[in-house]
């Protein structure tokens, strides 16, 4: 495949929340893509109604490998909705196999322990894209907890070491993360960027003038 194959492709790990919250996020999506000349693969994240369901499933009782699964059938179900919405390709299995032979295409997760930013790294190295956007309701990376400290920065860049020391700790079922500190490291792997932004026209401006944080 040429250089230009390769940067045909972008992928997207949208997260369910930022999807959810507002009807106008969708009709933009379906907007930028249109007027793209990329091919896309969406992987659609659990949002709010995994969280939900993880939690009911903690008090009654389901050990972790069925929550992670419960997780993921949540976010079946919204890369299901989303595809019917952007006319999309339902893809139903391991991102590490995608082919992105349409337009675009969803999915969601796939293996119980991942999250979908895991799926998107995957995805991203299967189908050659050169980046990851993390889009979700974060405006992008800060030094700090911004819901903590006020005097908290966000960063326009950084690497993926500066990355990893803001996210260590235990991966749970349900838990949430800026981006997944496995998924940057399939990133980093393969010379794949991540964006994380808030804003769906950081995927028109990429690479230059994003708003949102550029890790490389
Ligand atoms: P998400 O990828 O949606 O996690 O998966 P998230 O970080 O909460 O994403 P947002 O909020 O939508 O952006 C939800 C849960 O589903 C399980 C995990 O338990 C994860 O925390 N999951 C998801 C898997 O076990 N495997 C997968 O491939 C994907």
């Amino acid at each position: 495949m040429s250089t230009l194959d390769n940067s045909r492709n972008f992928v997207i790990s949208l997260g369910g929340s930022f999807l959810f919250s507002d009807y106008n996020h969708l009709i933009d999506l379906k907007k930028i893509i249109s007027h793209s000349r990329r091919k896309f693969a969406i992987v659609v994240g659990g949002g709010k109604l995994a969280r939900d369901y993880i939690e009911f499933g903690k008090e009654i009782g389901i050990n972790d490998t069925g929550l992670h699964r419960i997780g993921i059938r949540a976010t079946e179900i919204n890369a299901y909705i989303i595809s019917i919405f952007l006319k999309a390709k339902l893809y139903v299995g391991d991102p590490r196999k995608i082919t992105i032979d349409s337009k675009v295409l969803t999915t969601g997760g796939y293996k119980p322990g991942w999250t979908t930013d895991v799926g998107a790294a995957y995805a991203a190295v299967a189908a050659k894209s050169p980046v990851v956007f993390n889009i979700s309701k974060e405006k992008g990376v800060y030094d700090k907890d911004p819901s903590k400290f006020k005097d908290a920065k966000m960063l326009d860049k950084m690497d993926f070491k500066d990355l990893y020391k803001l996210t260590g700790g235990k991966r749970m079922p349900g838990m949430n993360y800026i981006f997944d500190p496995e998924a940057a490291r399939i990133c980093e792997r393969n010379k794949i960027n991540v964006v994380v932004t808030n804003d769906l026209n950081d995927i028109i401006r990429y690479p230059n003038k994003i708003r949102g944080t550029l890790i490389s």
